[in-house]
């Protein structure tokens, strides 16, 4: 298949917006821009285009996808229960980066949930997104348009390694905003419960509706629970090579982590280190990255998919990185590098 790359970071190109539009309706693949990482678009009520997704990605047909629509009104026509502290989420956070989870209506194929009764519905934060999904229709199966395993796509670059030759279009719309998946909260219970970590965070919800659980497996408190989400179960993010956070004091983390980089450069190999403005030149060797800087932790969820892929090119013998238990995001941004380092975490 050959795949179409089209240029919309300067505006919405009309035209090519209008074929990917045609091309979800006769149930092909777009992937497209939103403001936390890049999705693998379908016609989310059409079993054929859902299954599609699934073999592009060779993603595990248990693991459900998201719904993203355009317009409030169209949540009431794909979830069967909407409670009213959703429907105060919504009109805070929507159109953001906040993923709902409800009972389904029929007309949504268990193909799309992975063969659960709920559904998973988004309103993307993007104008490309936005724009998409209407032309589409008005209901957009997407994940996140990585290959199953590889980390999220925050570039279109990102989304034509993994995807090309596999999918009709891959619409460009610049470097994302946010760099991690969307907040997902289960309002499906008695109490509102987050699944996965994103930018909207606990307090920011608890301020809207009070009370808000979170997922134990997702806390790494309890690392024998089964994560609710059936996604946040699989190892993801992994860079090929094997990586250690190391937590505590700022000189502590840097010295231990330089006894590391010295070792491996003694044994001919070249370590990979995330680091960050303050301290990248307070390491001794190796590749040394800058994830962003903490002053702007923005800066820092926005590049942490695009760091674990270069070190994949560059081959690094390990990766060592600092831990960022941020203010408003550290637990989506530890969460998705815990799972990139298979948990691995040194404190000192
Ligand atoms: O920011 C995002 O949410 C991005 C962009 C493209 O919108 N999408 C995304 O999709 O991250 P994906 O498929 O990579 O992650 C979806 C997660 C998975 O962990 C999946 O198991 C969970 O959502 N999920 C989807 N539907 C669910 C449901 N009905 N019940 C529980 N978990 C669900
Ligand atoms: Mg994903």
């Amino acid at each position: 298949m050959n795949t179409m790359i089209v240029d919309m970071r300067a505006g919405i190109d009309e035209a090519a917006m209008a074929q990917a539009g045609e091309i979800l309706q006769a149930g092909g693949l777009v992937a497209f821009p939103t403001e936390t990482v890049y999705g693998l678009g379908a016609n989310a009520l059409d079993e054929t285009a859902s299954e599609k997704i699934y073999r592009a990605k060779g993603r595990p047909s248990d693991n459900p996808l998201i719904v993203h629509i355009a317009k409030l009104q169209d949540l009431y026509r794909i979830a069967a229960k909407v409670p009213k502290k959703a429907e105060a989420l919504a009109e805070k956070f929507w159109p953001g980066p906040l993923t709902m989870i409800f009972q389904k209506k029929d007309c949504v194929p268990l193909k799309t949930t992975g063969g659960l009764y709920t559904v998973a519905v988004r309103m993307p934060d993007h104008p490309v997104a936005l724009a998409l999904i209407r032309a589409g229709g008005g209901y957009v199966a997407a994940p996140s348009a990585n290959t199953s395993g590889r980390p999220s796509p925050t570039t279109a670059a990102h989304v034509a390694e993994d995807m090309t030759g596999k999918i009709e279009m891959i619409i460009d719309g610049g470097s994302v905003g946010i760099g991690v998946e969307s907040t997902i909260v289960d309002m499906s219970g008695d109490v509102p419960m987050i699944l996965r970590p994103g930018y909207i965070n606990r307090e920011m919800l608890e301020a809207v509706i009070g009370e808000v659980g979170i997922d134990p497996a997702i806390t790494g408190a309890d690392t024998t629970a089964r994560p609710k989400a059936p996604g946040m179960k699989y190892r993801h993010y992994a860079p090929k090579a094997d990586m250690l956070i190391v937590e505590g004091a700022e000189e502590k983390v840097i010295s231990s982590i330089n006894t590391m980089i010295e070792k491996e450069l003694q044994e001919g190999r070249v370590p990979g280190i995330i680091a960050t403005e303050e301290t990248k030149d307070r390491y001794v060797g190796g590749i040394i990255k800058v994830i962003g800087s903490r002053a702007d932790e923005l800066s820092i969820s926005r590049h942490l998919f695009a760091v674990l892929r270069e070190f994949d090119e560059q081959r690094v013998s390990r990766i060592f990185s600092e831990a960022f238990d941020t203010p408003v995001m550290g637990q989506a941004i530890m969460n998705r590098l815990l799972k990139a380092a298979g948990h691995q975490v040194l404190e000192v």
